[in-house]
């Protein structure tokens, strides 16, 4: 499906050799939003590579990764391996004031980029057009109860040659640290409900169920 498309992403190429290479955790740079928008779109089918189902390759990044850099670089940190990004964490600190930004600034652009209704020779896919749905929507999180009590929110996406090596964990430790140093009282993340690895993951990391929604769980964690 992608083949077609007129752009692309960076080419992910972590681990080749099975040989682990030298990983670390930075704050993210304004040369890692390509990686973002990779990393994004090989993580986003509840774990697995969205790779498939999505002729635009840029979208899903452009929804779920990239605007929270532009909105709070100091929140968002990225794994790399061999200096090459392999995974990130990114998130807001105040999910209402990112929402009122995401409705009055990042949206817009992205509603012309992606119009309604989507030119048919664009995507036959549900999944792409479901997200281009999803973009017209105006955000309303604040609306949601449990905001008030998990003000912070995030997203998590390593690829699968640094998963299960502790970095997810280094990854939130150094998050939850950033998010303490501006005394905010909780963060919360959806996760779908076949994604059970990272369900795991985050019940490990101390997050507990907040709502259940149709399509996943809403967690939360006191910090
Ligand atoms: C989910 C994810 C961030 C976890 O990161 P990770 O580096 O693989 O996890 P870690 O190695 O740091 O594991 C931390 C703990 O969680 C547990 N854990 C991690 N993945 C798990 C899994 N799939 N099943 C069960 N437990 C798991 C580990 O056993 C470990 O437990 P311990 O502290 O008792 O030893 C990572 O696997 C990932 O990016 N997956 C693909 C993208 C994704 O699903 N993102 C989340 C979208 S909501």
């Amino acid at each position: 499906m992608a083949d077609n498309y007129e752009y692309s992403t960076p080419v992910l190429r972590h681990n080749e050799g099975g040989v682990q290479s030298s990983v670390i955790i930075r704050p993210a740079h304004g040369c890692d939003l390509p990686y973002l928008y990779a990393l994004c779109l090989k993580t986003a089918d509840a774990g697995a590579d969205a790779s498939r189902l999505f002729c635009d390759p840029l979208l899903i990044g452009q929804y779920y990764a990239a605007p929270y850099f532009f909105y709070d670089s100091a929140l968002c940190f990225v794994l790399t391996a061999d200096q090459e990004p392999a995974g990130y964490i990114v998130a807001t600190a105040d999910t209402p004031a990112f929402n009122e930004w995401m409705n009055r600034v990042w949206l817009p652009p992205l509603r012309l980029r992606y119009p309604l209704p989507y030119p048919p020779e664009r995507t036959n896919s549900p999944t792409e057009l479901g997200l281009v749905s999803l973009l017209h929507q105006p955000l309303e999180e604040s609306e949601h109860s449990f905001v008030s009590a998990y003000p912070a929110h995030l997203h998590i996406d390593i690829l699968p040659a640094q998963q299960g090596r502790g970095q997810g964990r280094a990854l939130m430790e150094r998050l939850t640290e950033a998010l303490q140093e501006r005394n905010v009282a909780g963060v919360h993340l959806g996760v779908s409900k076949r994604n059970t690895g990272a369900a795991a993951f985050y019940a490990r990391m101390g997050f507990q169920l907040v709502q259940e929604e149709n399509w996943g769980f809403i967690l939360g964690k006191k910090l």
